[in-house]
């Protein structure tokens, strides 16, 4: 095995397909053969990217309205236009982000990226184990988990299948919100895939070995469990508070913004 292959450039990676979905170029032959099928077989699959950082920009822009200073951005992938910082600093430059995904490659390019940059950094850990995250000393040198904090999960969740519980992910981070942080989540709704969408994501799963959860409404709603769902509460990601006319909805992607009481 060469070190190319220690990193796993031979099989795609979700951050650098979703790079390639995007129209980046920190991607590599399979992942962009996983991201073509997807795109040839999924007749909205070209909307999903967009509507995902679209959602991800106007949330953020909504928490920084609301006061807060502090971002934790979990399953950041690889940077893009628009990251979480660029906005957070635009609006104070003393706000703070920890960007957090367990591809080492996505953690790199933060990294190099923010090398000159105060106030924020990139850790690579896995958001399966919360508390690891949570007492990391690179993030508790920037976020005061006492105050109020935006946690995002845009496009991650979905890949934390049912085995590994991400309910009880999810509630560890809720847990660890003060009073007045929020909680964004954005991900990959089952409610309305067609039977054909369903053999189709078999497909691409099985072919490509990924896992990749798509969930009800019904459990988005147990995410949120204790906190205030901000108006218009659970919606498809391009219904969330938009800011410009849009085309309709892939009807993919279930989106919601809550506030710790
Ligand atoms: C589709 S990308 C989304 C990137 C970014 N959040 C956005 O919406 O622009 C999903 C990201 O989640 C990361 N990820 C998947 N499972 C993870 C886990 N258990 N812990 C941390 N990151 C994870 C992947 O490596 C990938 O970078």
């Amino acid at each position: 095995m060469n070190d190319r292959d220690k990193l796993g450039f031979d099989v795609p990676a979700s951050a650098r397909v979703y790079d390639y979905s995007l129209g980046g170029k920190d991607n590599y032959g399979p992942d962009r053969s996983a991201a073509s099928d997807a795109l040839d077989m999924y007749e909205v699959a070209h909307l999903l990217p967009r509507e995902n950082r679209k959602f991800m920009r106007r949330a953020v822009r909504h928490l920084l309205d609301a006061g807060v200073r502090q971002f934790i951005d979990l399953g950041c992938g690889l940077p893009g236009k628009g990251n979480v910082h660029d906005l957070a600093h635009a609006a104070d430059p003393s706000a703070t982000v920890v960007y957090v995904d367990n591809d080492p490659v996505a953690v790199v390019h933060f990294q190099s990226l923010l090398h000159a940059v105060e106030n924020a950094t990139a850790i690579a850990a896995d958001a399966r184990r919360p508390e690891a995250i949570l007492t990391h000393p690179e993030l508790t040198a920037l976020i005061d988990l006492d105050r109020p904090v935006g946690i995002l999960m845009i496009s991650m969740l979905d890949w934390i299948p049912d085995e590994d519980d991400p309910d009880a992910v999810v509630a560890a981070f809720r847990d660890a919100l003060a009073p007045g942080g929020h909680l964004v989540i954005c991900d990959f709704l089952s409610d309305n895939l067609s039977e054909a969408d369903r053999a189709i994501h078999k497909e691409l799963t099985d072919r490509y070995n990924i896992s990749l959860t798509f969930r009800s409404s019904e459990r988005f709603k147990g995410f949120f469990t204790g906190l205030d769902l901000l108006d218009p509460g659970l919606v498809l990601a391009p219904d969330w508070r938009p800011d410009r006319p849009y085309d309709r909805p892939s009807g993919w992607l279930m989106a919601g913004v809550a506030r710790k009481p």
